[in-house]
């Protein structure tokens, strides 16, 4: 397995262009399932979870083709195979988007139950109830979701909590449903408006967007279309707090701050100086050490649950003794333990973790144990006394596109070492 060996102790300085997001790419890359026409996709990040969705469709019969290293070419006319297996789906949860599209563009889909994964056991019931409120008949069995559906119908879905791609999913379905479709406490984080905008241009029918409430009419047929993926938030947030974890000063380029509000918000607490514009975001610590900042994770608009890991890693380093609320998931602390080892001081309540800042972490051997868990030990690693192995970065590769180039361009210490 692939480890990352950083040096740390030395402010970041320069820029860094953000990639696509991984959470937009993802919803969008299945939403082509929902026309037999070509759609064309630019800004899609090179990542795992990309190459793992890209994998699912073929294995669908979808004829997917890359050109000119910019452009992916996805077209489903071909596809006759709605099955998503367990071996694909075990690796990336996400697969569950393809569950929407193939019951409402082709009535039928065996998908293989996601199960849980390091940060909780997210579950998929507000996936199913919904569909089956819209007519679908779904039986669970053999670790598979078994669903059939002549033809999805229309109906008043309320979540009883925002889920991501719990609201994906029904919007997808409810573009090709008879009748009109209403998600009440809808999830509203950016990358739902990017699938809208998306399924808009092929000609779905859907109000609300950025809202709690979304309305979709279902149509005949959707048509091919041309989308830029939006830029990744998270990516941009944690690039963000490795200048504010440095002391350094950093401009991120392709990245609206729009979406980074809260994030921007809880940095100047920090002591960052932050300068915006509408396609970068640049913060300067001065060579300062940051301020403790208490953080409460909650769905969009709320402090992104994706942020808590790298927040942890700045608070335990910054001035003064801070508290990190975890509301979304209920076992998203894996990445404290590691950052004891590196010499944080930190007690965990619950939901709940108390970090008193240490005037410095030192280097020692980590392990990722999740997607933002492993960021969040770079980060430490960046700020450390001496050199940091951070051993599993799969999972890193996730969600990071060329994480060690981008760090190593402005000026980090930081190498892959391959087994
Ligand atoms: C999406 O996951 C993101 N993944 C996650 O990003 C992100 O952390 C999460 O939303 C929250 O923002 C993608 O978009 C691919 P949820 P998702 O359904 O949709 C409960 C990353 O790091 N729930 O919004 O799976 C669930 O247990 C990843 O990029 C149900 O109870 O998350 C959780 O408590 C990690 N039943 C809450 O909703 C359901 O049927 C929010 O989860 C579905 C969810």
């Amino acid at each position: 397995m692939d480890r990352l060996e950083i040096k740390g102790g030395k402010p970041l300085s320069g820029e860094i262009s953000i990639s696509g997001a991984k959470n937009s790419a993802l919803p969008i890359l299945t939403a082509s399932l929902l026309t037999k026409d070509s759609i064309f996709l630019k800004n899609v990040p090179r990542l795992n979870d990309v190459s793992t969705t890209v994998n699912l469709l073929r294995t669908m019969g979808v004829e997917i083709t890359f050109h000119d290293g910019i452009t992916i070419e996805i077209n489903s006319s071909k596809a006759t195979r709605p099955f998503a297996a367990y071996d694909l789906v075990k690796t990336m949860r996400a697969s569950i988007l393809v569950l929407g599209p193939l019951l409402g563009k082709f009535g039928f889909a065996e998908v293989s139950l996601p199960g849980g994964c390091a940060i909780g056991a997210r579950p998929v019931n507000l996936h199913v109830e919904s569909l089956k409120k819209m007519g679908a008949n779904i039986e669970i069995s053999g670790g598979y979701i078994k669903a059939t559906a002549k033809k999805l119908k229309g109906a008043e879905i309320i979540f009883d909590t925002p889920s991501v791609t719990a609201t994906e999913n029904i919007i997808m379905a409810a573009t090709l449903a008879e009748g009109e479709t209403i998600i009440k406490n809808a999830a509203q984080e950016p990358e739902i408006e990017d699938l809208i905008i998306f399924l808009k241009k092929m000609g779905a029918r859907i109000e609300g967007a950025c809202s709690d409430t979304i309305k979709i009419k279902g149509v005949k047929e959707l048509k091919g279309a041309n989308h830029l993926i939006l830029s990744d938030r998270i990516e941009a947030g944690t690039y963000l707090v490795a200048a504010a974890i440095t002391g350094g000063h950093l401009r991120l380029n392709k990245i609206s701050p729009k979406n980074l509000s809260s994030v921007l918000l809880k940095l100047e607490e920090s002591g960052a100086f932050i300068v915006t514009s509408s396609d970068y975001v640049e913060i300067d610590m001065r060579g300062k050490r940051p301020k403790a900042t208490n953080i409460f994770t909650g769905p969009y608009p709320g402090f992104p649950t994706d942020m808590q890991a790298q927040f942890c890693a700045l608070n335990a380093i910054a001035d003064g003794v801070s508290e990190i609320t975890e509301t979304v998931f209920e076992n998203r602390f894996m990445h404290t333990q590691e950052l004891q080892r590196m010499g944080a001081n930190l007690n965990i309540d619950g939901r709940k973790v108390t970090i008193s800042g240490a005037d410095s972490l030192n280097g020692a051997n980590v392990m990722a144990t999740d997607l933002r868990a492993s960021a969040s030990l770079v980060l430490a690693a960046l700020a450390a006394k001496g050199r940091t192995i951070v051993d599993r970065i799969y999972h890193i590769d996730r969600g990071y596109e060329s994480i060690e180039e981008k760090l190593s361009q402005v000026g980090a210490d930081i190498k892959r070492l391959h087994p």
